[in-house]
């Protein structure tokens, strides 16, 4: 039986990096399933789909030819890593998860990533609909200002220009929709663990988890 440890919360929580540091303690996959969101906007902008047409946007998830490599994310072949991390493409992701025959065609997709070892799946619905029967369920929170600062200094890093205040309404407006949407509204699991991480270090929020996944 595949063991798969579920990390669900808003934008900017910081999912990615604990879903990734406790899979690497635990020697596991990773799911980022908010990748697969991302490549359908990346996908569908490349072709200038509109984000809204949803029998074609629909297609195009349900036929992304995606690989997860060490090394980036290869959609058609092109390392495009870094593009699906730009703020206009989270926010294209952000719109077609709204979609409910996107969501279905990434539901298999997802769940094909149950790996023998163990997954530690990251998203928004992991423990919800995806992986309902995770033995652990995160749902990881922060105010809206650590969360800001967090992606800010994230786009920075990597390269890009941002801006705070800009980040803090985009980060606002996407909460809205994301907690709003008729499809798959974000919401912890009933048997979720809430984690606030406002005042957390990574290592902190880490050993929160691993001390939960230990019992
Ligand atoms: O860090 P952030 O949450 O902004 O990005 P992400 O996890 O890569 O997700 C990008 C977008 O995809 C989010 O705004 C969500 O609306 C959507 N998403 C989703 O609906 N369901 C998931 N399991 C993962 C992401």
């Amino acid at each position: 039986h595949v063991q798969v440890i579920a990390i669900d919360g808003p934008t900017a929580s910081g999912k990615g990096t604990i879903a990734h540091r406790v899979a690497q303690q635990l020697g596991w996959h990773v799911l980022d399933s908010g990748a697969l969101y991302r490549l359908t906007a990346l996908a569908c902008m490349q072709r200038n789909i509109p984000l809204d047409a949803v029998d074609q946007v629909a297609d195009i998830a349900s036929q992304l030819d995606v690989r997860f490599h060490e090394l980036g994310v290869y959609l058609d072949g092109q390392d495009v890593g870094e593009a699906i991390r730009q703020e206009a493409v989270g926010n294209g992701a952000s719109q077609v998860a709204a979609l409910g025959p996107v969501r279905a065609a990434l539901l298999e997709r997802q769940r094909a990533f149950r790996q023998p070892q163990g997954l530690v799946a990251d998203g928004r619905d992991m423990g919800t609909v995806v992986f309902p029967d995770a033995i652990l369920k995160v749902f990881l929170v922060a105010s809206a200002q650590a969360r800001a600062e967090r992606r800010y200094n994230q786009l920075i890093e990597k390269g890009f220009s941002a801006n705070l205040l800009t980040l803090l309404h985009d980060l606002e407006a996407r909460d809205a929709r994301d907690m709003q949407r008729v499809n798959a509204p974000l919401f912890p699991a009933d048997d979720a663990l809430v984690l606030d991480s406002s005042d957390l270090s990574i290592d902190q929020t880490v050993a929160q988890v691993m001390a939960w996944y230990k019992g």
